[in-house]
């Protein structure tokens, strides 16, 4: 019998004896899927930077074999396919169309490392054709799409993790038990960093020239409106994350998992109900020397974010040019509590500190294999309560992103002086000293040779949300909008009533 038919076997006589009552729904959720003696046949999409991850975490995992290749770009697929088959010691199938690969039915789980535009759609198709989901953080490029991945992994009752590696970190496991059994007292307020150099892109301009002539570009645009000109970016791979048509910044691209474990941390398992944004896209013209320089990027550099949650706070700081770090940590959180704080420094180490700042306590471990070991478990056990980034958690990390996000493009031509921001400021009323995170932000800035005169900082509105309808409350429905993208015909996402 071969594989497809035994497991098609092995589904309708289970599923029947279930309806029949003969075994239970765990059991028959415990054995469908894959026989003992199969390899999880694995699908890996988009291949040029973190799809190389996805090919190692299914590589390294003695259950799983990779059957396709999935890239739009050829001249990157023929090497990567040759690097599998070197690895593995059988070639995959090398594709351009992610569904060729849905439409095998021998294919039972896809690796999804494209552009975040692509996440939702890859996942959705994926799960729709009764496919697992490994799919990469932002877990979705905007709320909507987040909304109809979790309804269709319910819907089709399949397995999503979400790429937030940390999840399945001893480091991060422990330091969050340690926040939870009251270490550092009582946890009210987290702030996440991203302190990441990002240098200009280049200068905004047409570059359509430079698409690679290997590229399928249709289905690389995929859901994103084709642009006249189509390339205004000089680099066509990766740079992608600073024009919002495609990426969402660095709160949307480093932020997602620090914004998931602020979250878990602060045992927050739903949005918030208000956001405002200050930012900018700065200082490249200094880095430049060119006062009129233009950079390609049009998402912010330099942005802080105030969420409330009613009794909780939590803000985040983008930093996109050269800064120390805060408390030990440039990409990391730090959870404020009654007794002292929590400092997370790396993927793999935490410290805690008591009130005096002695260190109390450090958490070490972590590794990407974990995170691809827990959802091949899952998968195997057809349980995805055991995942421990499941894909509500990414929807609901990533919507932190595109909520600061949406206050910030509404602000953008806000522009305002440092003592009229400061002003704003005093009215948040959340836990952060909000003036003293606005100073450090100057200090940064002006540091960096940043003339606030000049080019100054932009004020969003307070966004109020709705957390449970996932839409902004009546007077804040001008943004509705952001929530959502256009999409182009042929790739569009179904909303989550409608998958
Ligand atoms: N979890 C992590 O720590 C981590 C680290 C890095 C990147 N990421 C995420 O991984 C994703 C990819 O990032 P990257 O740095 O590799 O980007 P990249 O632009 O370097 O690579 C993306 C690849 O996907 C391909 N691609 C685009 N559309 C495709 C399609 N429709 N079908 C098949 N292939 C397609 C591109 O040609 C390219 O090779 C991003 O969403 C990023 O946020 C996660």
């Amino acid at each position: 019998m071969s594989k497809l038919s035994r497991r098609n076997f092995l589904r309708t006589t289970l599923y029947s004896a279930a309806a029949a009552g003969a075994v239970s729904p765990m059991i028959v959720r415990a054995q469908d899927g894959v026989a003992a003696n199969d390899k999880i046949n694995c699908a890996v999409i988009g291949l040029n930077g973190r799809g190389q991850s996805h090919i190692g975490g299914f590589i390294n995992n003695p259950n799983t074999v990779i059957t396709y290749l999935v890239e739009v770009d050829e001249a990157i697929g023929k090497v990567r396919c040759d690097q599998v088959e070197k690895r593995q010691g059988s070639r995959p199938k090398l594709i351009t169309d992610m569904r060729d690969a849905f439409a095998d039915p021998e294919l039972d789980v896809v690796g999804s490392a494209t552009p975040n535009f692509w996440h939702g759609l890859s996942a959705i198709w994926a799960m729709q054709a009764g496919k697992d989901v490994y799919v990469e953080k932002p877990a979705c490029q905007n709320v909507f799409e987040g909304r109809t991945m979790v309804a269709a992994a319910k819907k089709y009752g399949r397995v999503c993790q979400v790429g937030t590696q940390c999840r399945s970190n001893p480091a991060l496991i422990n330091a969050i038990q340690f926040i939870r059994d009251g270490g550092i007292g009582e946890v009210n307020f987290a702030r996440g960093l991203c302190y990441k150099r990002r240098k200009s892109i280049g200068a905004l301009g047409d570059y359509t020239d430079r698409i690679p002539g290997s590229v399928d570009f249709n289905m690389w645009t995929g859901p994103a409106i084709i642009t006249d000109p189509k390339l205004t970016r000089p680099n066509f791979h990766y740079d992608w994350h600073w024009q919002r048509l495609y990426g969402n910044g660095d709160s949307g691209n480093q932020g997602p998992h620090q914004f998931d474990i602020a979250r878990w941390g602060l045992g927050i398992m739903r949005h918030p109900n208000s956001v405002i944004t200050y930012g900018g896209r700065l200082g490249y013209q200094a880095e430049r020397n060119d006062p009129n320089y233009v950079d390609a990027g049009d998402t912010a550099n330099t942005e802080v974010s105030i969420f409330s949650y009613g009794d909780k706070t939590l803000v985040f700081e983008t930093r996109g040019l050269e800064t120390p770090d805060l408390d030990g940590a440039k990409i990391g959180v730090i959870f404020y509590g009654t007794e002292g704080k929590l400092v997370q420094e790396s993927y793999g180490h935490c410290v805690a500190y008591d009130k005096e700042g002695n260190v109390i306590k450090e958490f070490n471990g972590g590794s990407d294999q974990f995170h691809f070991d827990n959802f091949i478990e899952a998968v195997q056990k057809r349980d995805p309560s055991i995942l421990n980034a499941p894909i509500l958690d990414g929807h609901l990390s990533a919507s932190l992103a595109h909520l600061g996000n949406a206050s910030y493009y509404f602000g953008e031509k806000n522009k305002i002086s440092v003592p009229e921001l400061r002003k704003a400021l005093e009215d948040v009323r959340g836990l952060d000293d909000d003036v003293a995170t606005l100073d450090r932000t100057v200090e940064h800035l002006k540091a960096n040779g940043v003339d606030l005169d000049v080019t100054p900082l932009s004020l969003g509105p307070t966004l109020h949300f709705n957390p449970e309808k996932e839409e902004f409350c009546d007077n804040s429905s001008y943004a509705a909008p952001l929530l959502n993208r256009e999409w182009r015909e042929g790739f569009v996402c179904p909303s989550a009533e409608e998958v």
